[in-house]
């Protein structure tokens, strides 16, 4: 467990456990994730294909399907979001906490105007009038790099190419001018100098507006450079967290150094980059001990049969017995 700390401003998820009924049985998706972003942070949330980002971020915005079983705590500013009805829910996704999806084709409305689609979350969660949501769907197209606005506004999703419509998400999910961000992947899909841009988008609306921002990425070069803390996720767990240079510098997981090891540009220049061995976990049948115990070099007999437990330090908590191996 995680320190206590004020829960009232941020956000605080405790013991968040997803599990898809299928007919193949249950997946444990999400299996006890901790997680605080305090207003204005930027926390990072990085860990290999399938280890439960993009399930973890939804079930916080209360988006998952209806196989899905969610169970412990998210707080936001002290409201507990997992108990609340869909109705209760709806002013503050989109207001409050924006999201942006990593698929953008299926977050968008295909038969909407991408215009129409900023100005709905305006029309829902502001008072501005038409004349004024206009400008402001102008202003957001303009902040995320999309050209010749008053045109684009009036196109549909399939005129847009990829990484327009992965910049159209983020317009809609900026226009509230939310005060959390969840991002899932929000710059994969664009080039290095629009990612470059919306990331300083992203950073500048922080430093204005405090917004806080929790940042699901591949690119440890960009955690680096615009995440003041980080966590690393495993086969639905977390595995580590603390701030990002702390982290990356001196890891505390061996999940965590095996991941930098195998980054390109992560580590000192000359370093041969590491593959991690063998098999992504099974989430049918998680291990009763460290998830990465069977691709580990440093795991002993413990990691196989008993779960490491998180242990809290000044900054940073980690789930490793082999730590000191590493
Ligand atoms: N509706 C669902 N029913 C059953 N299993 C699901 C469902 N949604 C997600 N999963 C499973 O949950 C696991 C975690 O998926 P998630 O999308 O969170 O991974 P991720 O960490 O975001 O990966 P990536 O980096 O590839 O985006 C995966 O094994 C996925 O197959
Ligand atoms: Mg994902």
């Amino acid at each position: 467990m995680m320190a206590s700390r004020d829960d009232s401003t941020g956000l605080t998820v405790r013991e968040l456990r997803v599990v898809f009924d299928t007919s193949r049985g249950p997946i444990f998706a999400v299996d006890g994730v901790a997680l605080d972003v305090a207003p204005g942070e930027v926390m990072g949330l990085v860990g290999e294909s399938g280890s439960g980002k993009s399930v973890s971020l939804r079930a916080v915005a209360r988006l998952l399907h209806a196989n899905a079983r969610v169970t412990g705590s998210v707080r936001w500013r002290g409201q507990e979001l997992l108990s609340l009805s869909d109705d209760q829910m709806l002013p503050i996704r989109g207001a409050q906490i924006g999201i942006i999806f990593q698929e953008p084709m299926a977050a968008l409305n295909p038969v909407l105007p991408i215009g129409l689609q900023i100005e709905e979350s305006l029309i829902a969660h502001t008072t501005m009038d038409k004349a004024q949501r206009q400008a402001r769907a102008l202003q957001l197209l303009d902040q995320v790099g999309i050209a010749s606005g008053a045109t684009r506004l009036a196109q549909f999703p399939h005129e847009f190419s990829g990484g327009m419509r992965q910049r159209a998400m983020i317009a809609i999910a900026l226009a509230a001018s939310p005060a959390l961000l969840l991002a899932d992947e929000p710059t994969t899909a664009l080039d290095v100098t629009i990612q470059d841009q919306i990331l300083r988008l992203l950073l500048r609306l922080k430093d204005e507006l405090g917004m806080a921002l929790l940042l699901v990425t591949h690119d440890l070069g960009v955690v680096a450079e615009t995440c003041t803390r980080v966590a690393v996720m495993y086969a639905g767990r977390v595995c580590e967290t603390g701030p990002t240079a702390d982290v990356f510098a001196n890891p505390h997981h061996a999940y965590t150094a095996a991941l930098l090891r195998a980054m390109p540009g992560s580590g000192p220049a000359q370093a041969k980059l590491i593959p991690i061995p063998g098999m992504a976990p099974r989430l049918d049948a998680p291990s009763p001990g460290c998830a990465f115990a069977p691709r580990c070099t440093v795991s002993e007999p413990l990691c196989t049969t008993t779960r490491p437990p998180f242990v809290q330090e000044a900054t940073r908590s980690s789930a490793c017995y082999g730590r000191a191996r590493l």
